[in-house]
């Protein structure tokens, strides 16, 4: 066999990977980031969402005989309970691993941890800090990896807010969606990356050190307004959403975040702008009398817990994708 051979066989080698039993595949599917995943995959994903949600029980258990690993290093209610509730439902065992209690919490590289879980378990869901550490983690692994929350992104959560929407009012393409708040949070970055693939306006209103960088925007493509200026973003929008102005893991800026987010809050006022039949969204959890008032909040509940049930639905959808 001459160099160039060995070299095409190394490089093929080096896609296939191996899978907890010995079990080979080609092309390990992960959801890691809403900028990597192609349209097409997201519309079967807000499909099948569908079908998981009219059938909790009966369907197929695509995790049959698998565990799953959930390594946390935030704080988690609805992602935590989703993915174990929803790993269950699928056929698989979920492995709930608080980053503290394991030795990635004393210093393990992620890397190292990877490649031990990779030996043991059919997946893993990852809520952390640093993007690069998910990467990391599923380069890695070797097995299908899942972000469930980090500094930078919040997948899982826009999937489900844009499946939520379809459910309620049909089509999200050509829609207006208005984020306010802090544009430059990791659910709002995934929206920008959903805006492009699935053909819908999204407008951040946001201070202007809480705006996303120029050049993401542009990365991101699809049609996307930034502004501090709340009242012209919320002017006809179909969603007006937020989520909290002081992130995990950003405690310590807490008292200026407030000081510069104040204003930058979805109440009456700004509802009456938007469009009569327009969804107020939230990612929970709520703070009330800061992003979101409690009139304003209280009145939308419907939505907003529909929106929290449904990431169970669209997990699984998720999980399935993933394994199929
Ligand atoms: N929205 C969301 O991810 O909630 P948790 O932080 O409770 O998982
Ligand atoms: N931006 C928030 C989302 C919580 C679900 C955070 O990272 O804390």
């Amino acid at each position: 066999m001459d160099k160039a051979a060995i070299a095409c066989l190394y490089t093929l080698l080096c896609l296939v990977r191996r899978g907890p039993g010995g079990v080979f595949a080609l092309a390990m599917k992960h959801l890691l980031s809403l900028e990597t995943m192609p349209r097409e995959d997201m519309e079967r994903v807000l499909r099948e969402a569908t079908h998981f949600k009219r059938d909790r029980t009966t369907h197929a258990k695509p995790l049959a005989g698998q565990t799953w690993a959930m390594i946390f290093s935030k704080s988690s209610t609805r992602t935590r309970v989703s993915f174990e509730v929803g790993i269950h439902e699928l056929g698989g065992r979920p492995l709930f691993l608080n980053a503290n209690d394991i030795q990635l919490g004393r210093g393990e590289p992620i890397k190292d941890t990877a490649r031990v879980l990779g030996r043991m378990v059919h997946g893993t869901v990852i809520r952390t800090y640093g993007q690069r550490d998910v990467e990391e983690f599923a380069r890695f692994s070797g097995i299908p990896t899942v972000n469930a929350l980090t500094d930078e992104e919040h997948p899982c959560q826009i999937l489900t807010d844009i499946f939520t929407y379809e459910e309620l009012r049909g089509s999200i393409a050509g829609r207006v969606v208005t984020f306010v708040g802090d544009g430059a949070c990791n659910v709002a970055n995934s929206w920008l990356f959903a805006a492009a693939r699935l053909g819908f306006e999204l407008r951040l209103a946001a201070p202007r050190n809480y705006q996303p960088p120029a050049d993401l925007v542009k990365r991101a493509g699809g049609r996307v307004v930034v502004t501090e200026d709340c009242r012209a973003a919320a002017a006809g929008a179909d969603v007006l959403y937020t989520d909290v102005w002081v992130s995990m893991g950003k405690e310590a800026e807490q008292a200026q975040r407030l000081a510069d987010l104040f204003g930058y809050q979805i109440n009456a006022d700004l509802v009456k702008l938007a469009k009569p039949d327009a969804l107020v969204m939230h990612c929970l959890p709520a703070y009330r009398g800061k992003e979101i008032d409690e009139a304003t909040f209280e009145a939308h509940a419907a939505t907003i817990f529909t929106q929290a049930e449904n990431r169970l639905h669209t997990q699984k959808a998720i999980l399935n994708w993933l394994v199929s």
